[in-house]
């Protein structure tokens, strides 16, 4: 079984990248043979600072590769050092309809926010992207895409091109089924939205400890004073987040300790702090020694990139032969 799924480099990874994609992408890796990429061609219909996108394709590979993704139990790359891909995109995209993608949510919801102002960032990359995202999935014969829910329906887009193109030119693509992370729960932002760099209340995996702190100190919390029994603590913001990185019976202990009475938000805070900064400690060592070898890490990618080439230039030569390229 091929797993396959792309992460984009568009700023600092936070604690609900981690447990809504990277965690479970590093558990899957004992499933099936893992194809796992950092789409850097995708991070171009909305990014358009070349150093930072350097910077942040670098901060994924180290980021992710720190949080326990082994190199060597998956194939990891770069998306534009295979950049074949591009090509199938183009074959894809004489076979997609214009109103397919006009239909999709992304493309949709980027044009209403953009529509007040800046229209000329409504580009074709942004309204062609799901294609390109189809052509990830289809040049290595994916059979499974693990995904978050807002990417469901790009999955199902790639279903409908890959059955188009199949229709036409005979079976060339493998039909790939959506793994959508239903079960992972949505982790809160500082502010109890959908933690989200969107929003601006992300918790970095790998951010500096002064303004972290300052960050979780500043947890949106209710006026109670710390003396009245708070009932509802288990839908407190720091409590959620300290079931994620702390011990079961150390976050219940806090949760029940808010929940009789005599205890302020600050020391809980407090803890969460602490248990998340050493929650992440031996990422945080894992990742100084990578950065301190970024020859090593560029060799992974590259040896990565081979890696999938070697798939690519099979399934693309099956697709430019079908279509009588
Ligand atoms: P952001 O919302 O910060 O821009 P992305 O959309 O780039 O994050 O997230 C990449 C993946 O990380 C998503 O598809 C989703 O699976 C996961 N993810 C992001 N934020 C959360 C969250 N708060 N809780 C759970 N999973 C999340
Ligand atoms: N669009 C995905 C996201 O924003 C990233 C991505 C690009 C992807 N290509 C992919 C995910 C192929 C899975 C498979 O999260």
């Amino acid at each position: 079984m091929r797993i396959l799924t792309g992460i984009q480099p568009s700023g600092a990874l936070h604690l609900g990248n981690y447990f809504g994609a990277m965690k479970p992408a590093i558990e899957l890796l004992q499933q099936g043979e893992a194809f796992y990429f950092i789409a850097d061609y995708h991070s171009m219909t909305s990014l358009t600072d070349a150093a930072l996108r350097r910077q942040y394709t670098l901060d994924v590979a180290l980021d992710f590769m720190a949080c326990g993704l082994d190199p060597k139990r998956c194939i990891f790359w770069r998306q534009s050092d295979v950049p074949r891909v591009t090509e199938l995109a183009w074959l894809l995209s004489t076979v997609t309809p214009m109103g397919l993608l006009e239909r999709a949510h992304s493309y949709k919801d980027k044009k209403e926010k953009l529509a007040s102002g800046d229209l000329d960032k409504v580009n074709h990359g942004l309204f062609a992207y799901p294609v390109l995202m189809a052509a990830d999935i289809l040049l290595f014969d994916s059979n499974i895409v693990p995904v978050g829910r807002d990417q469901k329906q790009h999955l199902e887009m790639t279903r409908d091109i890959a059955a188009k193109f199949n229709q036409l030119y005979g079976e060339v693509f493998v039909i790939p089924e959506p793994r959508i992370r239903d079960e992972v729960a949505v982790v809160p932002g500082v502010d109890g939205q959908k933690m989200s760099k969107s929003y601006g209340n992300t918790l970095e995996l790998f951010g500096e400890e002064k303004a972290l702190r300052k960050k979780v100190m500043g947890i949106k919390t209710d006026s109670r004073l710390p003396a009245e029994p708070k009932p509802d603590a288990d839908h407190n913001i720091a409590i959620q987040l300290l079931k994620l990185v702390a011990p079961p019976d150390v976050a219940l202990d806090w949760e029940n300790r808010l929940k009789a009475g005599g205890l302020g938000y600050g020391d809980v805070k407090k803890a969460l702090f602490e248990h998340y900064w050493d929650f992440l400690a031996p990422a945080r060592a894992r990742r100084a020694e990578l950065a301190s070898n970024l020859d090593h890490v560029e060799s992974i990618l590259r040896d990565g990139a081979q890696r999938a080439q070697a798939v690519a230039d099979g399934v693309l030569s099956r697709a430019r032969k079908a279509c009588g390229l």
